[in-house]
């Protein structure tokens, strides 16, 4: 037996794991403290009304052998296919219906998405980003180099056409930093990826939080990125699925004359057997008119939350960015260099979670991560005590 040795290169723990374990050692150490946890970037309102009444008809279902379901299509229902579609069509994007699989989450995706490419291909990954891109290419031993995010570029670094790479990772709006791509912006890396023969793998989780049309909310409102693009998404941040999973991919039928759209056919109907039918039916009422509606009312809070932070760090002079398309407020830390230092301290002085920046990459080194998820209350509070430990 021969263990894969490259997980020897990945760190010890996942970075929200490290977060949970020590949070839960001081909660812990003092349990007459309330923890405000600002870290990781998980929803706390509960799942809109029309959800839940097609949760509930769906369990109905189940109970009759009228309308009983067994394995479903390995790709996903129709009916929540379609609703995908029609969503994209709302942004000027035209789907196939076999362009769509539905999973149980855009992470799992992101990891099984590269069973589809040699382990000699070079990554490409934006430093800082979601610590998933890395960490999965590490394990399959491919070899990484980073776009620079910084400061200076308004964290949203562009190709280097001096530099080759064979798959590209672009989170947009960014996860932590919040920045998001202009449709533009992302021409160029449609450009980019066609001109190196490189597909782009487009995360596009946080997608409901943009407000601002000239951003874009998929990848494919740039022209030729069906080309060259795979696009993830997640109903996650959208409508409160992060402990009911459900999520979709992307591969459209003109990358590689239809052989990735096939590829990731053949390999999820091997290696997975679908999202339950009723989860699948919870996912659709979120395209329905009343679902979107309270849903729109959900992420109003969450924005209402992002504004409420933001205000905080205008009112400390602490530089931020991010919180206006983005749930994710990033901001550099106060007087601290080490941002685990700061996160130690914020965690025992002011008892607030928050993620702190190196923990996306070398550059996030510095900056800290403060999430707009948590409820209203207990997002003014963190501003309190943020506020009276740093004014
Ligand atoms: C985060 O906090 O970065 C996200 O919640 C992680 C995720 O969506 O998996």
């Amino acid at each position: 037996m021969k263990i894969n040795t490259n997980y020897d290169n990945v760190s010890q723990s996942y970075l929200f794991s490290t977060i949970a374990k020590k949070v839960a050692a001081y909660a812990a150490a003092h349990p007459d403290k309330k923890i405000i946890k600002l870290g990781i970037g998980d929803v706390t309102l509960p799942l809109a009304p029309a959800v839940i009444e097609a949760l509930h008809g769906a369990v109905d279902e189940m109970g009759k052998k009228e309308t009983f379901h067994g394995y479903g299509p390995e790709q996903g229902y129709g009916f929540l296919k379609d609703s995908i579609a029609q969503y994209y069509a709302q942004k000027g994007v035209t789907l196939a219906s076999d362009e769509i699989f539905i999973s149980d989450g855009a992470k799992s995706d992101i990891g099984n998405i590269l069973d589809l490419f040699a382990t000699d291909n070079v990554v490409l990954v934006p430093d800082p980003v979601y610590p998933v891109y890395v960490d999965t290419n590490v394990m399959a031993g491919r070899k990484i180099i980073f776009a620079d995010a910084t400061a200076e570029n308004g964290f949203l670094p562009m190709p280097d056409f001096g530099v080759d790479a064979d798959l590209i990772y672009i989170c947009s709006p960014n996860n932590p930093t919040g920045a998001a791509y202009t449709k533009e912006q992302l021409r160029v890396w449609v450009e980019y990826a066609r001109e190196k023969g490189a597909i782009i793998l487009f995360d596009a989780a946080y997608e409901c939080f943009i407000t601002d049309d000239s951003l874009a909310q998929s990848i494919y409102q740039v022209e030729g990125a069906k080309e060259c693009a795979i696009e993830f998404c997640s109903f996650s941040k959208i409508a409160g699925f992060t402990g009911t999973r459900c999520g979709y991919t992307v591969v459209p039928d003109a990358i590689a004359g239809g052989k990735l759209n096939h590829m990731w056919l053949r390999r999820q109907t091997t290696k997975f057997n679908g999202v339950p039918y009723i989860v699948q039916r919870g996912a659709a009422a979120v395209f329905t008119e009343r679902g979107m509606a309270q849903i729109k009312a959900n992420l109003a809070v969450y924005q209402s939350n992002a504004k409420r932070i933001a205000a905080c760090m205008d009112e400390l002079g602490v530089w931020y960015t991010g919180g206006k398309n983005s749930p994710y407020i990033w901001l550099r830390c106060p007087k601290f260099d080490k941002s685990w230092e700061f996160f130690d301290y914020l965690l025992e002085s002011a008892t607030v979670v928050g993620t702190p920046g190196a923990g996306f990459g070398v550059n996030g080194e510095g900056f800290f991560r403060l999430t707009a998820f948590n409820t209203p209350e207990a997002t003014a509070e963190a501003c309190e005590r943020i506020k009276k430990l740093f004014s």
